[in-house]
């Protein structure tokens, strides 16, 4: 870790395991700019969507990819993503885009294009970026890296939460269901698939808070940025 600025922290882990919760708090602990790789994908597939097709139509979602024009810039401590110049936000979190993403996300094409993305963002300095192959795939030597899980009755309830703080309603049942659906799709998908990456530390936040999650994890990198 000779060069300072260039330090990653990877967060993986399932959906609602509470990565982006603990990576924004991490990020803003250590000063260091958040990113939030999901939103490429979540972006992607919204664009595929307002064009009328769908997420499995493997040509008209590579098509729509070559086709976006792909601007990544710094704002607010965070690195946000501009596609045709409407920068993307919370609105990605829309029920037919959470349906369709695994399958944009399970596409090779799409995922060698939007690892070259992030990969990029190193560039921008130190940061903490939160996703499913970050430990694995995009930064495989990143300095620090966590696995976030939680079991599928709580990740359940921490996603009702969530949706109910944006004035969604939804079944818990129902709610639990796709998470598993997407679960067993982002796992067992042939390129990239969600694993624990070689080296990271596994952290199980069924029973833990938020706060001590952050704590844990901040406390880790500044031991280990002291010692380089
Ligand atoms: O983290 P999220 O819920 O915004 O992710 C949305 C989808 O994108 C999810 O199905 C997994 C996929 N994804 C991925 O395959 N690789 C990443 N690095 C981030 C997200």
């Amino acid at each position: 870790m000779s060069d300072r600025r260039d330090v990653q922290v990877a967060i993986d882990g399932p959906s609602a395991s509470g990565k982006s919760t603990v990576a924004r708090a991490v990020a803003r602990e250590l000063g260091f700019l958040y990113v939030d790789s999901g939103m490429l994908y979540r972006a992607l597939t919204r664009a595929v969507l307002r064009r009328g097709r769908r997420g499995d139509d493997t040509d008209a979602v590579v098509e729509t990819m070559r086709l976006c024009r792909w601007d990544m810039q710094v704002e607010d401590g965070a690195v946000w993503l501009s596609l045709d110049g409407e920068r993307v936000g919370p609105e990605l979190r829309s029920p037919e885009v959470a349906e369709a993403v695994s399958d944009v996300a399970a596409i090779p094409e799409v995922r060698h294009f939007i690892v070259e993305k992030l990969r990029s963002t190193r560039a921008f300095g130190p940061l903490v970026m939160e996703g499913r192959d970050i430990g694995t795939v995009v930064f495989p030597a990143a300095a620090f890296k966590f696995y976030l899980d939680a079991d599928p009755a709580e990740r359940a309830r921490r996603r009702l939460r969530d949706m109910a703080g944006m004035g969604a309603v939804a079944e818990m049942e129902q709610v639990q269901r796709s998470l598993e659906r997407r679960d067993r799709r982002d796992r067992t998908r042939a390129e990239a698939p969600l694993q624990i990456a070689l080296g990271a530390e596994v952290l199980d936040t069924t029973s833990l808070t938020v706060d001590e999650v952050v704590r844990y994890i901040v406390g880790r990198v500044r031991a280990g940025l002291a010692r380089a």
